[in-house]
This record gives C-alpha cells, sequence and structure tokens, in this order.
C-alpha cells in the first residue's frame, strides 16, 4: 500500500469528497484541451503563444480592427462547433447529481459543460457562440450573423454600431450575476475542485482562495505547476479527463 486509494487521488480527499454538501469546480482551457480546443497559454499550442492578446481579445482591438478580431473568433467557434465533450466532462454531469450544492464556475467561453449536460454552470467569461451589440451588450440572434460572413455584422439595435463576440475582453468586467454566483459558492465550499486553469487571471484566480478561507479543502488538477499549487491542499498531475474519471470510480460511480 502506499497510502494512496489509486494513483493521484489520496484518501484524504476521496473522504472529504465523499462527505461534502458544497462543491465548487473551477474550470480553465485545460478542461476543454482534450475536446480539441486550444488552450491560451500552453507553450507550444496555447493561443498566446501564436498570438498577442492585445491584438485580439481587447474592445481596443475591436474597436481598431474588427474584421480581423471577429474572424480570430470564427475560427475558434469553428473549433468549439466541432468538438465534443470528454468524459471528464460527464464526471462532472454525474457528480452535479450527487451533492446537495454542486455548481461549475467557468472561464471558458466553449459551453462544453452545458453540452455534456451540467446545470449550474457560471461562465465567468461569457460564451463565444453568442452575440452582443458592441454598445449595450444586448444579445443578438443568430440569424444576423449569417448575412455577413467574415465581417463583423451589424448591432440591429444602434446605427453604426458593431455586433461582438459575448466574450470577456482584457479590461472588462465579468457578468455580474455569474461573478456573484461563483464568489457565493466559493464561500460556501467545502470542496473547490480547481481544473485546468493557469491560476493567473483574475478574478476567477481569486476563487480558491475565497474558499480556502472559509476551510475549503483545495484540490488542483492539472498537469503542470501553476501559482495555485503552493497553496492547494491537493495536487493531481494529470490531464482532466484522466483524474475526473479516476474520481468517479474512488467515489463508486
Ligand atoms: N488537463 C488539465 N489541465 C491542462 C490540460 C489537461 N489536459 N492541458 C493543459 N492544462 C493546463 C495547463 O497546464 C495550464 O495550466 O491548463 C492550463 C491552461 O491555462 P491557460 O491557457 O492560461 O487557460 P486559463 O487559465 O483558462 O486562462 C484564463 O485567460 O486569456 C484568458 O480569457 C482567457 O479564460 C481565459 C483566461
Amino acid at each position: 500500500m502506499n497510502g494512496e486509494s489509486a494513483p493521484g487521488w489520496p484518501n484524504d480527499a476521496v473522504r472529504r469528497i465523499a462527505a461534502a454538501n458544497n462543491v465548487l469546480v473551477l474550470t480553465g482551457a485545460g478542461m476543454s484541451a482534450e475536446s480539441g480546443i486550444a488552450t491560451f497559454r500552453d507553450a507550444q499550442t496555447g493561443l498566446w503563444a501564436k498570438f498577442r492578446p492585445e491584438d485580439l481579445a481587447t474592445p481596443q482591438a475591436f474597436h481598431e480592427h474588427p474584421r480581423r478580431v471577429w474572424q480570430w473568433y470564427d475560427g475558434r467557434r469553428q473549433q468549439v462547433a466541432a468538438a465534443e465533450p470528454h468524459a471528464g466532462y460527464r464526471v462532472l454531469v454525474e457528480l452535479e447529481k450527487r451533492f446537495r450544492h454542486f455548481a461549475i464556475a467557468t472561464q471558458n467561453v466553449d459551453g462544453l459543460h452545458q453540452r455534456a449536460g451540467s446545470q449550474r454552470v457560471f461562465e465567468l467569461h461569457g460564451n463565444i457562440m453568442r452575440t452582443v451589440c458592441a454598445q449595450t451588450g444586448r444579445p443578438i440572434d443568430d440569424e444576423w450573423l449569417c448575412e455577413h460572413p467574415g465581417e463583423p455584422p451589424p448591432s440591429p439595435y444602434q446605427p453604426g454600431v458593431l455586433a461582438r463576440p459575448d466574450v470577456v475582453w482584457f479590461g472588462e468586467t465579468l457578468p455580474e450575476g455569474a461573478h456573484r454566483a461563483a464568489v457565493r459558492s466559493a464561500a460556501q465550499a467545502d470542496i473547490c475542485l480547481v481544473i485546468g486553469t493557469s491560476s493567473l487571471v483574475y478574478p476567477a484566480a481569486g476563487l480558491p482562495a475565497i474558499a480556502a478561507e472559509r476551510g475549503a479543502m483545495v484540490i488542483e488538477v492539472n498537469p503542470d505547476e501553476t501559482p495555485l499549487t503552493a497553496s492547494a491542499d491537493v495536487i493531481i498531475r494529470a490531464p482532466a479527463s484522466a483524474a475526473l474519471v479516476a474520481l468517479a470510480s474512488h467515489l463508486g460511480h
């Protein structure tokens, strides 16, 4: 016996999870990596290894080069449309049924948690498949997009204003409702499971500390070290799908 109930999941973590009432899962781009969606900061394959965020993911970039930004998001939308949730997503769907309070706060804009069947998902950074008026933020229906392939369509609400992806760019605030709900869930959590995020982008990266302050066990699932590693209670150095499938089997799912 090596003190672990299976590779990577210590017995005490499995026991604490099994006994928990309130679970908050925080996910980042690493959760979607095995579904074929590029992360941002992985050295070779990350989007920010190939593109400069200030050229594509700021309000200024969209203001100055709307076509370039729109087309980049078009490419990412195609990648998301072609992706399928991997087995780890289905584990989270099953776990949601088990706990009294279970929520996923995701930094991902791909909607894969919902496509897999998760119900309580707080989209901290929006959703790439939705489009809003660049001035008012009001949602715009899909049919407007078909008429303008490759171009940001005009907003139907304001003359001279464009539509934009419903995502949070650098320098913008998070959707208030999603952020508030995530903070509330963190403050009540017994377990905070942090999967596939570099833990560099705030305020999302601050959620585990809120949970830890109230006594939650913070568990990091990530093949690589992050700034969260030093303060995490449990570290699972494995890809999201393998780690979650292993957890499910420990919990008897
Ligand atoms: N399983 C788990 N983790 C993985 C996997 C995997 N299969 N593959 C990679 N990772 C980890 C990487 O080690 C890295 O720590 O996922 C993390 C991805 O980090 P980022 O690319 O920085 O993604 P994220 O933390 O979600 O970025 C936060 O930055 O640019 C913005 O708005 C964007 O929401 C994004 C935010």
